[in-house]
Formats: C-alpha cells, structure tokens, sequence
C-alpha cells in the first residue's frame, strides 16, 4: 500500500511545494521509491517544478489534469483518465527521474472551484480523487500530495486519501499562531469523513520549520515550537530544520537542465536528505 502525504498549511508561501518536490525527487532517485506527485493546487507550483511549460501546456490542452476530474463532476461527464494523465518521468534531473511521476493540476481549477465546491453535497466531491486512485495503491510507494492553502472541497479530496500530513511553517509570529487553527481544523475535518468512511485515518507526520534563520526572533520562536511539541500541543517537530538559502529560489526553474540531485541542490542537499530520511522513519 502506498502512503500517502499531504502538505499543508493555511499559509502560502511557507514553502510547501518547494519541500514537496525535493522530498519527491529524493525519494525516487535517492531512495529508489516509486513516487507520484499530485498537485492539487490550481497555482500549479509542483506541476511547473516538474515538466516544461509546452508540456503542461499540452496536457492541459489534452483535457489530462486535476482540473477535468472535478469539471466531470460539474457537467455531468467522464472524459478523464488517470492513466493518460500521469505525466511519466518527471523532473529536470537527468532528463527525468525514473520513478517520479506527476498528476498535474491546472490553473482552470479556479474557475470552476467555487461551483465544485457547491456540489460538496454528502461529500461527494471529497470522495471523487480516492475513486481513482484506488486502481495506483500499490503502484508507488509514496503518493505527495500539494495541497492549496486552504481546507475546501477540492483539498479535502487530497486530505481524503491521505494517511498522514506534513506542516511546514516559518518560525515568524504569525505563522506560528495559525499553526494550532491548521491541525485543529484538519482533525476537524478527518473527523467529518470518518463519519462516512470509519476506516479513514490521518497522522500528522511532522512539522517542518523551513526559512529558519539562527537569530532572534526565529530561534525563539522555534525553541517555543519545540516546547509546545514537547508538551503535545503540536504535532512533532522534524529535527531537520530547513535554513533560508537563496539556492531554492533557483531550483524551480525546470528549463535549466541539473544531471544531479546533488547539483540541483548543491549544499542543501544533505539537509534535504536528512529530512526525507526522518519521513521515511516517521511513515514506518
Ligand atoms: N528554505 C527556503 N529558503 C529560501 N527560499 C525558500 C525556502 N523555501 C521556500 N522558498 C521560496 O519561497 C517561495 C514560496 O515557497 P513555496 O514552496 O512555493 O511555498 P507554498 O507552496 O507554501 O506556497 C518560493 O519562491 C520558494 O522558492
Ligand atoms: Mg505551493
């Protein structure tokens, strides 16, 4: 059985999809794991870290993204298919990475989001993404899923498959703060599907301070993250903590070609790889 991740937060721009992506990468070349990216973010973040913008293009044009699965839903129709839609091969490492593979979002998902949303009757748009993932359960061994900032329908559909979550957040006051609302909420909602589905189970997996800087006030505000985790406030905090490092803002220019992880990543790779080696640790 595959596990299934989401990353999520309230917050955009707490670097979510960045970590998404580098956890996918190094899962699958590192780690020899089958790995599927889904990107349920109508930003399409993810899906433009991991293909050419012409072939994003084409599959949107193809009708093969997240965006014709709830359009179905709207009008009444069939006309996606998963298998087509699997973009294989993904990533400009190596021309590809072999076993990383992406089922891409599309930025039409904003005009229709608000109507998908007003056929959540009985959640039924919630279920629509787990139907057809069934048939890939034991295809990967890891299924990342990028959620948008928000706890909606559509997200809620990505929060249904899942078996744990990830929580990256900047140690600043406010995201801070809003930390509590997300895993709050997100039990709240986990407990709204298990009253349909009583088999259903979601575990934070961990929180990831990301864009850490060692001097005040992120150091302090980490060390009171770790305090409220200890004390079981918070999920776990990763040990790993991501520093600010210009080198991201690079990676996610998939027109530059890398032939390494390593080269991609340069000197962050290792803190990278020390956070995929505790969510390899926390899934077991
Ligand atoms: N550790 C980091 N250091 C520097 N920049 C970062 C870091 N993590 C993310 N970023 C940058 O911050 C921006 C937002 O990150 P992103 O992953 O898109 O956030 P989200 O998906 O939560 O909205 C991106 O431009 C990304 O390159
Ligand atoms: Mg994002």
């Amino acid at each position: 059985m595959s596990k299934v991740i989401s990353f999520i937060n309230l917050k955009g721009g707490v670097g979510k999809t960045t970590l998404l992506v580098a956890t996918a990468e190094i899962l699958a070349k590192e780690y020899n794991k089958k790995v599927l990216v889904i990107d349920l973010d109508p930003q399409t973040n993810a899906t433009v870290m991991l293909v050419s913008q012409e072939s994003w293009k084409e599959a949107n044009r193809n009708n093969r993204t997240l965006h014709q699965l709830f359009l179905d839903e709207v009008e009444g129709t069939e006309a996606f298919n998963i298998e087509k839609s699997i973009m294989k091969n993904v990533s400009n490492i190596n021309n590809g990475i072999e076993n990383l593979d992406l089922l891409p979002s599309s930025i039409d998902l904003i005009d229709i989001h608000d109507e998908v949303s007003g056929l959540n009757v009985k959640n039924r748009v919630v279920k629509i993404l787990k139907k057809q993932i069934a048939s890939l359960e034991n295809r990967y061994d890891y299924i990342l899923v990028d959620c948008p900032p928000n706890l909606g329908a559509v997200t809620m559909s990505g929060i249904y498959l899942s078996n744990y979550y990830i929580v990256p957040v900047i140690p600043d006051t406010l995201s801070t703060y809003g930390l509590t609302q997300v895993i709050k909420k997100i039990d709240m909602k986990a407990r709204e599907i298990k009253r349909f589905d009583e088999k259903y189970d979601i575990k934070p997996l961990g929180i990831i301070v990301n864009r850490y800087r060692d001097n005040k006030p992120y150091n302090t505000i980490a060390s009171t993250l770790e305090v409220k985790s200890y004390n079981g406030e918070i999920p776990k905090l990763f040990q790993t903590r991501i520093g600010i490092k210009s080198q991201f803002s690079n990676i996610s220019d998939i027109e530059k070609d890398k032939s390494t992880i390593r080269q991609k990543y340069g000197q962050e790779f290792s803190v990278l790889n020390n956070l995929v080696n505790e969510i390899i640790g926390r899934c077991k």
